[in-house]
């Protein structure tokens, strides 16, 4: 094989913005080792508050230090493989989930680690890890049952429009909750039992009409006002799985804002409670979850709603990032390499 170049985003500073820390360099491909593949990444998922979050090291912990690289989920195609493997061959279309290894042109991977996929599809960035993240936390941290009610806030993005469609097939009445008159229109098609617009109607007189009782199952990742408004109507032993806080998120200024009475005032005389959701942290359900969602995708059981806004090549990397977290996106917001 001649020389490859492959380009991808790095990390060379810690800063606000992923724009004003991340560069676009290009290196030398090099031939897998034994036991690895080299994969020319075709599509990427984009992550952007995770992004963000890395990068302005607002994570209780730091992940890694600059240099490093950033993206998560891909869906690309074997170039050439290492000595020894023999479950993938030079064509195959796969899918991988490793954080550093998406926001770039060509990765190399452990053989065991990716997922032949038949088809080099985006959607399969959608469904490896967002929708597995959806699965693995409505079943282990909510543990959800059949026929529950059950609320998802950011309904329409990405990650929730999987909520929404597992919630459904354990026949749970699914309200959506979203922020746009666009967002309404694919829930409605998503077959949401009830939809709320967070800026065109009242968020809490609209779920004790849906659930005078309450809610069972709370899936929330927007947080804030939204969430303590949710909180007012969580069930008697219901559950709330927080799985992100992207109203919240990146804003330093916050502890001094809240002024809400503690928690367990509100969740303590319901017998309820708050766990929290990292997909990370629950690595032992996620091989069984990809191939539960895969198998529903592929008997057409799963739609998966990619964004429209068309991003292409390295370079728009920050646009995707930028556009994502305007939160105007309807599905997954992807990226074609
Ligand atoms: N815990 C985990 O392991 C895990 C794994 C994957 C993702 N997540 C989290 O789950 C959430 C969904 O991820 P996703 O990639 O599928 O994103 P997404 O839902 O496609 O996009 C984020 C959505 O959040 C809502 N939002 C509300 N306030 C926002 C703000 N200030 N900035 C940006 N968005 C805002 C918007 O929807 P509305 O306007 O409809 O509210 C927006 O579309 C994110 O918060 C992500 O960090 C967590």
């Amino acid at each position: 094989m001649s020389v490859l170049i492959s380009r991808k985003i790095r990390v060379h500073q810690l800063a606000e913005t992923v724009r004003a820390g991340a560069e676009i360099v290009a290196e030398n491909v090099a031939l897998p080792s034994a036991g690895q593949v080299l994969i020319r990444n075709r599509f990427a998922g984009i992550n952007a508050l995770f992004d963000r979050a890395v990068v302005r090291d607002e994570l209780p912990y730091r992940l890694i230090n600059p240099p490093f690289d950033l993206g998560v989920e891909a869906v690309g195609v074997v170039v050439a493989v290492g000595q020894g493997v023999e479950n993938l061959k030079v064509g195959h279309f796969v899918s991988t989930t490793r954080f550093t290894q998406s926001y770039r042109e060509y990765q190399t991977e452990s053989a065991d680690k990716v997922w032949q996929i038949p088809a080099l599809h985006p959607a399969y960035v959608a469904l490896r890890p967002t929708a597995v993240s959806a699965l693995v936390a409505l079943e282990q941290v909510g543990q959800l049952k059949d026929g529950e009610t059950v609320a998802v806030t950011a309904a329409a993005g990405g990650l929730g429009q999987f909520v929404v469609q597992f919630a459904k097939m354990r026949g749970c009445r699914v309200v959506g909750i979203c922020g746009g008159a666009h967002k309404v229109a694919f829930l409605r098609q998503l077959g949401c039992d009830a939809i709320i617009d967070y800026r065109t109607e009242n968020v809490g007189q609209a779920l004790q009409e849906f659930s005078p009782k309450g809610i069972d199952l709370i899936y929330d990742t927007v947080g804030g006002v939204l969430f303590d408004t949710l909180l007012n109507h969580l069930a008697v032993r219901g559950r709330v799985v927080v799985s992100g806080y992207a109203s919240d998120m990146g804003r330093p200024e916050l502890p001094e804002l809240v002024t809400s009475p503690r928690i367990y005032t509100q969740i303590y005389w319901k017998a309820a409670q708050i766990r929290c959701f990292q997909n990370a942290l629950y690595p032992e359900f996620q091989d069984d979850a990809s191939r539960r969602i895969l198998a529903w995708y592929h008997a057409g059981l799963l739609q998966v709603k990619l964004d429209e806004r068309r991003f292409k090549g390295i370079e728009q990397v920050f646009d995707a990032i930028d556009y994502h977290l305007s939160g105007q996106n309807v599905g997954k917001v992807w990226i074609e390499l």
